[in-house]
């Protein structure tokens, strides 16, 4: 924990049993609500915290996301989402979440160069995928491929090195792309696409998706743009639960392919990456316009949800939703798509809920997913991969937060403690006496 952080300010808590009282430092960040130091809780006290969900909870120190969920404020290094969405690009933005600053053009050139290179996987990983039944879910072969990574590249695997480090965050950003696109190849049965060096981060993500040997693709400019950004959208959101997860990982000394697999097996819930998945499931079973009043009726008594609604920390709206929605009608708009009932529906869908009471009140507002999985169907991309694509987009958050867990000096072994209500001591029945 930085010196910086500590003010003179304390809170006490008392036991009111044994009168005991112990004072708690209250630390500041840069921003954000003050943050009770407990550490001593339990040496003090007794005491252990109980915060299900850690609503209330500050799993870690961290310089890299910043969120104000009551004011719907994104910002990554200090750099609101909105101005990144607009004027800076994918690979700027993983740069700038993994080194702290923006590069400059020397620095961007040569970090666009390094990942570009890295984009090929290792050839035995072709014959990996052959494992997998063709209908499996892509997000179950991403943890395992991603996880089987750690087999192939044994020289990024030593946490203690800081240029190993850097070369598996190299790696994984490259890689990503390259291994989600082989996992779509490989479900419909077409040969794997090699990256090209030519096409930039996201051209070269939709080439290797959409292209085949027997043919030239022209990747479409409006489309790789809408993708940029939404790989910008998705790239951090500071300790969400699959972020939460690689650095739960990553605190045993795992190392950095087998942290960010458990990432991805994290993200796949419908809850987190899931979402958008499920909103356009949700979509495709209200069927009409005509059954969305029906349909929010269910939600109001509570048997459906409605998906791609709601957020553990937006209680205002989620930033990334306005600029997915912009890009949603661009995208639409390029691919000359002027009926889209999807579209119609989330439309209605939003509008109807966002003048709703229920909804109003308990601040549900739409998060990034909800238009996300329009855009991403009416690019051609299966709904079984949207998952997948929010994964390429955040291992730069994962591994960023990764790297910065790893050179903290404070770091120690995540082990989160429990209120155990189970049963209370008792003698082992041998097993003729148990009834
Ligand atoms: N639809 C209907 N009701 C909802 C929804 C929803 N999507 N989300 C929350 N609520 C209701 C709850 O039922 C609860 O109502 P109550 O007070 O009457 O009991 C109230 O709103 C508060 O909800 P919580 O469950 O306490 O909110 P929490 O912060 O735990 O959940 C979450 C956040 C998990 C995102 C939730 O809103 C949800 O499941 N949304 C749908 C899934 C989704 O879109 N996830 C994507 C999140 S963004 C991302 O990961 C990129």
């Amino acid at each position: 924990m930085p010196a910086d952080s500590k003010t003179n300010e304390t809170v006490s808590i008392t036991d009111n049993t044994t009168g005991k009282k112990v004072d708690f430092p209250l630390l500041t960040g840069t921003e954000g609500p003050k943050v009770i130091d407990i550490r001593t809780l339990y040496s003090g006290l007794g005491f252990f915290t109980y915060d299900p969900g850690y609503t209330s909870t500050g799993s870690t120190e961290s310089k890299i996301t910043y969120i104000d969920g009551d004011a719907g404020i994104l910002r990554h290094r200090g750099y609101s989402i909105e101005e990144l969405a607009e004027k800076s690009d994918y690979m700027e933005t993983c740069y700038l979440l993994l080194h702290g600053e923006l590069p400059t053009a020397a620095q961007k050139e040569d970090f666009e160069s390094t990942i570009t290179r890295h984009t090929m996987v290792h050839d035995q990983m072709n014959n990996f995928f052959r494992g997998f039944r063709r209908d499996a879910h892509p997000m179950a072969v991403m943890c395992g491929v991603v996880g089987a990574m750690a087999a192939f590249y044994h020289d990024s695997t030593d946490i203690t090195d800081p240029h190993q480090r850097l070369v598996a965050s190299h790696r994984l950003i490259a890689k990503m792309p390259t291994i989600a696109a082989m996992t779509y190849k490989y479900s419909i049965g077409q040969p794997f696409m090699y990256p090209r060096n030519d096409l930039d981060y996201a051209e070269n993500f939709l080439y290797m998706m959409f292209a085949v040997p027997c043919e030239a693709y022209k990747v479409n400019p409006v489309l790789s743009k809408a993708m940029d950004r939404i790989f910008i959208l998705h790239a951090d959101h500071e300790q969400n639960a699959s972020t939460s997860t690689v650095r739960l990982a990553g605190s045993t000394g795992a190392n950095p392919f087998a942290c960010i697999a458990a990432g991805i097996a994290s993200l796949w819930g419908p809850a987190h990456g899931g979402a958008n998945e499920a909103v356009l499931a949700m979509l495709g079973k209200i069927g009409t316009k005509d059954n969305i009043p029906a349909f929010i009726q269910k939600v109001k008594d509570k048997e459906e949800m409605l998906m791609g609604f709601g957020h553990r920390v937006y209680k205002n709206y989620d930033p990334r939703a306005k600029i997915m929605a912009r890009t949603c009608h661009e995208v639409l708009s390029e691919l000359n798509i002027k009926d889209e009932p999807l579209l119609d529906m989330a439309i209605e869908m939003e509008q109807i809920a966002l003048n709703d009471k229920y909804f109003v009140d308990r601040k549900l507002y739409p998060n990034v997913d909800f238009y996300s999985g329009i855009i991403l169907k009416a690019m051609g991309i299966p709904v079984s991969m949207f998952t997948v694509l929010f994964a390429v987009a955040r291992t730069v958050g994962w591994i960023a937060q990764w790297s910065e867990l790893i050179a903290d000096p404070a770091q120690k072994i995540g082990r989160p403690r429990q209120l155990y209500t189970g049963a209370a001591p008792r003698n082992y029945a041998p097993l003729h006496l148990r009834k």
